[in-house]
Parts: structure tokens; sequence; C-alpha cells
């Protein structure tokens, strides 16, 4: 089979793409496929159109190449491609929306409201500390912690220098454990704790510097809560209609009790897939090489 990988692309995320999309095409390679490497670019429609694979694997990450556009394209040149389809990558890139939809669907979420960055002004739009969070953004771009002792919501959200759209998530800031599962198919895989090394929170640096961050898979918490966080996972699989591979990040507080709180903070329908993420190790944990979880994702590809 003939794969094109998709990788690059236009969003802030490009690195991590061209990273995720090397690690992937490298390892298709490994197990036979024929892999041709496309930086996507605003004439991606002509190269697929010539280059004719078989299947695209899709290693783009953020808008263009996570929220319903691209694969909007690859449904009108009839390409089989991996991951969510047009409407579950559009929803589950808007992280407002995403969270009425799995909310709906029974799982816990963190209070929130959807504001314009220009309506935040002076007073602090809730009672802090909370998070405000670009709605259509990945890895940790433009993600805002605002501590309890902050007299005022953060100057940039407004300012100039702001360049992730004007709709922000203000979200109840939950402290506590960072927890993630990934669902493969109709099944929920380990959940895995991400420990910072040295970071207030599992940002941009921890998530690719290498040694930055350390992966327990499968995390030592409770099997009640272990399984109750598979479930939630599932569901919000579902809620969103995801395809192949998704992964729900999730913050544990069990600061007061043992069972303590589980919020689902979101679904990344195109998750990571760089030599440091997340969705390789949790694999790995369950005895599924690179190779096979790539080879499951290729051929349950469609349009
Ligand atoms: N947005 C990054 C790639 C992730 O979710 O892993
Ligand atoms: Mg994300």
């Amino acid at each position: 089979k003939h794969v094109a990988v998709l990788m690059g692309g236009v969003s802030s995320e490009r690195p991590v793409s061209l990273s995720s999309g090397a690690a992937c095409a490298k390892v298709l390679e490994d197990i036979g496929y024929r892999v041709s490497r496309v930086d996507v670019g605003h004439d991606i429609a002509a190269v697929l159109s010539e280059l004719k694979p078989d299947v695209v694997f899709n290693a783009l990450h953020g808008p263009f190449g996570e929220d319903g556009t691209i694969q909007g394209v690859l449904e009108y040149l009839q390409i089989p491609y991996t991951h969510s389809g047009v409407l579950a990558s559009a929803l589950a890139m808007d992280k407002a929306r995403a969270k009425m939809v799995v909310a709906a669907a029974g799982v816990a979420v963190a209070e929130s409201c959807l504001m314009n960055r220009f309506d935040i002004g002076n007073e602090h739009p809730m009672a802090s500390p909370y998070v405000v969070k670009p709605v259509r953004e990945g890895s940790s771009f433009g993600v805002v912690i605002v501590r309890e002792d902050q007299p005022h919501p953060p100057q940039v959200i407004a300012s100039a220098d702001w360049k992730y759209g004007d709709e922000v998530l203000v979200e109840r800031y939950i402290p506590g454990r960072e927890l993630t599962c990934a669902v493969m198919g109709d099944r929920a895989m380990d959940v895995c704790e991400i420990i910072p090394v040295g970071h207030q929170f599992y940002d941009y640096d921890s998530k690719y510097a290498e040694g930055a961050s350390r992966h327990e898979c499968p995390a030592k918490i409770s099997p009640n809560i272990y399984q109750k966080i598979q479930r939630m996972a599932l569901m919000a699989h579902r809620a969103i209609g995801c395809r192949g591979v998704s992964r729900s990040d999730f913050r544990f507080d069990d600061r007061f009790s043992e069972e303590g709180e589980v919020i689902w903070l979101e679904i990344n329908t195109q998750p990571g897939m760089t030599p440091t993420s997340l969705v390789p190790d949790i694999a790995k944990a369950a005895g599924i090489s690179f190779g096979e979880l790539l080879q499951w994702m290729v051929e349950d590809a469609s349009c």
C-alpha cells in the first residue's frame, strides 16, 4: 500500500506535526508500506490528486489539520484517511463546543464560560484560580493560568500580541494530577499519568522537551478511578463521533479524598505521535508496538 503521511501544515503546532510525521513515516516504511512524506500547504488537493495514495496517514495537528478542513478535502478526493472524520474533528477542535456535547453525554467537565477576549476587561470573569484557553488550539498554546493572588486578569489576552482568535474559554482551574486515556477503535486503552519535572503545568516545553515530563503507564490510581476514566474517555470518543485513535485529557484531584474528583478537560482527535508523546507510550504499555499501532490505523482508515 502507498501511504501519504501528511505533516507540517500551517498551524502553531507545525513543529509538533513535523515531529509526529517523521516518526510515523519512518516506522510505516520499516513495516513495509510505500511512504510519501507530504509537507502540507495550500496546494494539498493538487498534490494528492497527483500522488494518488491508497491511504492518507494524517499526522497534522491544530487548525486546518485537526479541525475538519483537511478531512473535508480528503472526503472530496475520496482518499481513505486515518483518525476522525469531518464532524468529529471540527467539534473536538473547538474546546467550548466539544465540552457542551461531552457534558450532555454525562461526563463531568469543569465549570466554564465562553467569552470574547475583549470582554475580559479588568475584573476577573470568574473567581480565581481559573484558566483561559484559546478555543481552537492545541499543545497548550495560549493557555494562561490565573492564580488566586492575581489582582486582575492578565493583560496579554486582550493585547495585540494575542494570536489565538477572539473566542476564549474561561475555565475553573482544577488542581491535581494530570491523567490521559487513549481510545483505539471501540476500546479504551490504559490510563497514563503525566508527571511534569520542574514545571508548573504540562506546557509546551514539558510536552516536547526530552526528559521534561515522565509518563506513568498504567497510572497508579485506584481501580475504581482507573475504570471511571476509561469509561469517560470512551463516552467522549463516542459522543464526539471519533474514529480510529483519540486521546482524552483529565484532571484528578485527590487532595481531599481517595475517590477524589475526575474532570474531563478535552479530547484530541490527532494526538501527538512524537518521540515524547503519550499515545505511543500508552500503546506500548498494552503490548502494542508503535508499528502495530500505525498499521492498525492505516488499515482502519476510511472516508
Ligand atoms: N495537540 C497535541 C499534538 C496532542 O494532543 O498530543
Ligand atoms: Mg489538544
